[in-house]
């Protein structure tokens, strides 16, 4: 099956491929017009309510072209600082743009209570049917930035069920078997064995 994923983030999109291929599923970036879409994102409270709207203005987008009969995936996520009253969350990449991850450790500076966990809902829409799944990666922020991989807050993300290292420190399928995304991804894959479908 090809999958379009809905989003503009490349790392996003390179870890679906690595779940999804060897499941012999292609998975590509949508594009639109030579555009990667652009979404209206809702005043939410929730991850959930954010995919949802990403995946029916993704919908309407593909109506009337090549891709209208697509498997389309979003996928909405973010990271949940415990001490911070679970900011940013929803708001997670915007802080990422304006504070960056300096800022987010200043927050903490000299804060022993250090936990947080990445969250991510995932909606596929299969033409005649929609799944939904869910994944969480508990664990905390670290002191200092450490490793350049993964994306976003990676650098100072410690899971939980790791050996230390931030997520930036790990390859791509270290982070993958662990992560919020590669949870969420493997519940629509095997959506039987998700709890949280
Ligand atoms: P979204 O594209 O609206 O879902 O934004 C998610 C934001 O949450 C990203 O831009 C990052 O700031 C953060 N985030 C979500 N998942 C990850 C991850 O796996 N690693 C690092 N940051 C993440």
């Amino acid at each position: 099956m090809e999958i379009l994923f809905a989003t503009g983030n490349e790392h996003k999109v390179a870890e679906a491929a690595a779940l999804f291929e060897p499941l012999g599923h292609n998975v590509k970036a949508l594009v639109v017009d030579g555009e990667s879409p652009e979404f209206v994102e809702p005043q939410a409270n929730g991850l959930e309510e954010v995919a949802r709207a990403k995946i029916e203005q993704a919908r309407s987008m593909v109506i009337g072209t090549p891709l209208a009969d697509s498997a389309i995936l979003v996928e909405d996520s973010g990271l949940f600082i415990h001490a911070l009253g679970g900011f940013p969350g929803v708001y997670s990449s915007y802080v990422e743009r304006s504070l960056g991850l300096g800022g987010v450790l200043r927050l903490l500076d000299g804060s022993d209570y250090r936990g947080a966990e990445y969250r991510a809902v995932a909606i596929i829409d299969l033409g005649d049917r929609t799944l939904r799944a869910s994944g969480v990666c508990r664990g905390g922020i670290a002191e200092e930035r450490r490793g350049d991989g993964g994306f976003g807050y990676d650098p100072i993300f410690i899971p939980e069920e790791g050996d230390g290292r931030t997520f930036g420190q790990m390859s791509a399928d270290e982070k993958s078997a662990l992560s919020h995304r590669g949870r969420a991804l493997k519940g629509l894959s095997e959506p039987h064995k998700s709890p949280s479908k």
